[in-house]
């Protein structure tokens, strides 16, 4: 059985920062610097342009992957694309992305499966978890795992919904997972979910259960409540059940690898609030200097906060062969997960 490692790592952020400064001045939201900085760590956040879609973002992130792997587009096997800001409602994002790679011009088009993963803040590690599979049991050689979001589209910018939108930004952070012999690479993941806090944070735009799935006027056309148009959230709860849940999986991954928190030398944590993250730190004695952090520079980009860091860490030096890193996420759903690698 081969083992599967990360061959490949890119990321990209829309050049458009918006601070906190600006979600008050430009959108004339009632905020303030410091209250988002005390609370969460955020000092600002990109959101892309009009007319860009979530494949775009995922696009240049991908292009990067593929070239830092030193791989073309189509020695990819599959490609599976964390969202939960996908392009359109149906079909996913991952349909796009194969177009946009150029997969399917020409002579040599290559029709690989694309896959969307609809697991919000986890869904890079479910993503990640399922390339791995597929490469060790040989399925695949190469997978392109995309964690991309557009979270400005879907943002209440006005002062009813600051208490969501002052923490989301754009962005999209991509890895290519690759077969190889040799021992190093994905040692070990653990997944979880608790569907009893289903609601806690979500965006019920439509509701399949109503006939029509969402109201129409007479002429057809959609009419959302604010109340489910926007996403929603139990602040205080996401806050306590991800300091609980990312903890606790981080330890349990840990055990069950025969490994200790002094033998990783760089946790990469899901980029929520900067202060969940300290607490877990601070919880585990993790000192500063293993960690990093981009929440102050994008906000939680949700799906690509991982893939971020991953290329973040790649690129400045702090990967290098045998580097020992853990990977850990809690979002929407609950979902959460960990992954242990060696670089
Ligand atoms: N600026 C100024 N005031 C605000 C803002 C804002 N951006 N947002 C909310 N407020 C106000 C509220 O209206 C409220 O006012 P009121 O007391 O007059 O009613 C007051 O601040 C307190 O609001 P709370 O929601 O109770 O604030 P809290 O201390 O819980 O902090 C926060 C909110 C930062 C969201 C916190 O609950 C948190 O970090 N939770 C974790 C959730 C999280 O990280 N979610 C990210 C997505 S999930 C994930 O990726 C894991």
């Amino acid at each position: 059985m081969p083992n599967a490692y990360i061959s490949g790592t890119g990321s990209f952020v829309p050049p458009n920062v918006v601070t906190n400064d600006e979600l008050r001045e430009k959108y004339g939201i009632d905020t303030t610097n410091e209250w988002i900085v005390k609370r969460t760590g955020i000092e600002a956040r990109r959101f892309s342009e009009r007319g860009i879609a979530t494949s775009d973002l995922g696009l240049e992130a991908a292009k990067k992957a593929i070239a830092n792997a030193k791989i073309e587009p189509h020695d990819l096997d599959l490609i599976i694309f964390a969202t939960l800001s996908p392009d359109h409602a149906f079909p996913g994002s991952g349909v796009y992305l194969q177009q946009k790679l150029g997969l399917c011009d020409g002579p040599n088009a290559k029709f690989v499966p694309a896959l969307d993963v609809r697991n919000q803040c986890s869904g890079f590690l479910y993503s990640l978890a399922t390339a791995t599979s597929f490469v060790k049991s040989g399925a695949a050689k190469h997978v392109l795992v995309v964690g991309a979001e557009t979270h400005s589209a879907a943002l209440d910018l006005t002062t009813r919904g600051r208490g969501i939108a002052a923490l989301f930004g754009d962005g999209a952070g991509a890895v290519v997972v690759s077969a190889t012999e040799e021992d190093r690479g994905i040692r070990s993941f653990k997944l979880g979910a608790d569907g009893r806090h289903a609601d806690a944070l979500a965006q019920r735009v439509w509701d399949i259960k109503k006939r029509p799935f969402i109201d129409v006027d007479e002429n057809g056309n959609g009419l959302v409540p604010a109340s489910d148009l926007w996403a929603n959230m139990d602040g205080k709860l996401v806050f306590k059940n991800a300091v609980e849940r990312m903890t606790t999986v981080l330890m349990e991954t840990l055990l069950a690898q025969g490994w200790t928190g002094n033998d990783i030398d760089l946790f990469l944590f899901h980029q929520a609030n900067l202060r969940i993250n300290q607490y877990i730190a601070d919880m585990l004695a993790i000192p500063p200097e293993k960690t990093i952090h981009n929440i102050q520079r994008y906000g939680n980009t949700t799906a690509a906060t991982i893939p971020l860091l991953l290329d973040e860490a790649n690129q400045t030096g702090r990967l290098t062969p045998g580097t020992k890193v853990a990977l850990v996420a809690f979002g929407s759903g609950f979902t959460w997960g960990s992954c242990l690698l060696e670089w």
